[in-house]
């Protein structure tokens, strides 16, 4: 059934909901939501890559999955360039005082993906084990320093 809502209502209904509010105007949140679908979608993407290499999935497979990693960590640079916090985040701020050093780290991770990325082109399946290793430890590379516990606290040594 459709529901008619007039303007005016529809107006105060959209003015007094917070949640609605909130969503629409809070950059951190934006921020911190962006960065971490990058991160969870090449992190399934890495492992469904990583899985269809040790049971022979075909290339096509191989090759959607290896292009998903790639893109998204062709992105990592760009969505952690705005120093975020929000509720949640385990992004540590040694990220943005050390920019430079967390800048090569995302470099050397979209490097590594853009090899792999071609090695699967290829039909390098050995190369693109090597890679995805090496990748793996670009990964754990940054985490190890700038992923800390959820909102900010730095992981216990
Ligand atoms: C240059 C640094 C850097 C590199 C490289 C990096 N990450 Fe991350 N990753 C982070 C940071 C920082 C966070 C925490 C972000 C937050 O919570 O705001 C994170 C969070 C994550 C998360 C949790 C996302 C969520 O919120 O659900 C996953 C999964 C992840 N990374 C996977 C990966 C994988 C897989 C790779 C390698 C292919 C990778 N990351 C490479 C810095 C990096």
């Amino acid at each position: 059934m459709f529901i008619r809502v007039s303007a005016p209502l529809l107006a105060s209904i959209l003015a007094f909901s917070p949640v609605l509010a909130e969503d629409a105007v809070d950059p951190a949140r934006e921020a911190v939501l962006a960065r971490g679908q990058v991160m969870s979608d090449m992190g399934k993407a890495l492992r469904t890559l990583q899985l269809g290499l040790r049971q022979g999935a075909d290339i096509a497979t191989l090759l959607l999955a290896a292009e998903t990693v790639d893109m998204n960590a062709q992105l990592i640079g760009n969505v952690f360039q705005t120093e975020a916090h929000a509720e949640g985040s385990e992004a540590l701020p040694a990220i943005w005082q050390n920019w430079d050093d967390f800048s090569q780290k995302a470099a050397a991770a979209a490097e590594l993906s853009a090899m792999l990325a071609e090695a699967v082109d290829n039909e390098d399946l050995k190369a693109a084990g090597d890679l995805s290793r090496k990748l793996t430890a670009a990964c754990a590379a940054c985490h190890d320093v700038y992923r800390g516990k959820p909102d900010g606290v730095a992981p216990a040594q």
